[in-house]
């Protein structure tokens, strides 16, 4: 759906992103993740055909974005980062106006109106002025723009900046939900939706790809950061030493506290499976145990890991 070949832009002379090659599959939820700086809007903008690219080459569905920007505007549902809306306009003069503008047949306009009001719950907001909506009631604005004439493929940057809590747990599931008809790139700072979200991530960091993969891949590559957390009745030194003994486990350290008990943590290479193996020798050496957690390392851990110099 996305093709992107050594894609570069710079801005008077600064370069803001730099060689990037990639590409976002029919049916994909791809995170576009990055600190602030790193490029996202930039990209987002070039794949939007709304920014000519300094090098490189776009295309989406097929279509070049600079020389077929039209063709792939209609495949394109983008929101920008700063939506610039039209303060003065009622919420469905708003969406009326860009309906036309984007050449939905006027016997379409009605029933697309509807649909994506219902979408973005903007139904008891049809005549309210854009400009007394709140922030994040005015992105539910652009998004229904964004979703107004079908398009395959909704590129959104930064849907959620400026919503609540409740309204980024709507907006999940909203995402969700268009997911089955739409392919989606999307940027955003909540790694935890992330998470849920994506198939997919790619991280990029001044300009260039850092990484690209699902975010399990993602969480496993952090050093240290999956491994089995236990509390157990024991001497440190006979802990370490049955513990380390035991098939497939890695490394063992344990910190005594209170009244005897240690606090564990078991090491094993990523998706090794030590929980039963630790279990039988806790039994035969007749310790008390009274907690086993699995402790995985979350897509914050890894971005800061992958981003940080
Ligand atoms: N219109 C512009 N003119 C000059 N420089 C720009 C322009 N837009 C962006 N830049 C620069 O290009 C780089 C990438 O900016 P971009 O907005 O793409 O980052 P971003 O990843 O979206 O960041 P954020 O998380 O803050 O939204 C930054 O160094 C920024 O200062
Ligand atoms: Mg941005």
């Amino acid at each position: 759906m996305i093709d992107v070949q050594n894609l570069s832009k710079s801005y008077s002379g600064h370069r803001a992103i730099q060689n990037l090659t990639f590409e976002v599959r029919k049916g994909e939820i791809v995170g576009l993740l990055g600190p602030n700086g790193a490029g996202k809007s930039t990209t987002m903008r070039i794949l939007s055909g709304y920014l000519p690219p300094t090098d490189g080459k776009v295309t989406i569905a097929g279509f070049d974005v600079v020389t077929e920007s039209l063709e792939v505007r209609k495949r394109i549902g983008y929101m920008p980062e700063k939506v610039p809306m039209y303060p003065d306009m009622r919420v469905n003069e708003f969406l009326r106006f860009r309906a036309e503008l984007k050449k939905i047949p006027s016997r379409r306009i009605r029933a697309r109106m509807d649909a994506v009001k219902q979408l973005c719950q903007l139904g008891d907001l049809e005549r309210t002025i854009i400009g007394t909506l709140s922030k994040g009631t005015q992105q539910r604005v652009a998004l229904a723009d964004a979703l107004i004439h079908e398009p395959e493929l909704l590129i959104l940057d930064e849907p959620t900046a400026g919503f609540d809590p409740t309204q980024i747990r709507a907006a999940r599931e909203l995402v969700k939900e268009l997911s089955s008809h739409h392919t989606i790139l999307l940027s955003t700072h909540i790694l935890s939706e992330v998470e849920m979200l994506c198939t997919r991530v790619i991280i990029i960091n001044r300009g260039r790809i850092e990484k690209a993969d699902t975010p399990q891949n993602l969480t496993r590559m952090v050093r240290g950061g999956h491994y089995l957390k236990l509390e157990v009745k024991a001497a440190k030194e006979a802990l370490i030493s049955k513990l380390e003994a035991v098939k497939e486990v890695e490394d063992v350290e344990a910190i005594p506290h209170e009244e005897g008990w240690c606090t564990v943590r078991v090491y094993s290479a990523p998706g090794v499976d030590v929980r039963d193996n630790i279990f039988q020798t806790i039994l035969k050496e007749q310790w008390q145990l009274r907690e086993m957690t699995t402790v995985r390392a979350t897509l914050e851990e890894a971005f800061v890991e992958l981003t940080q110099d």
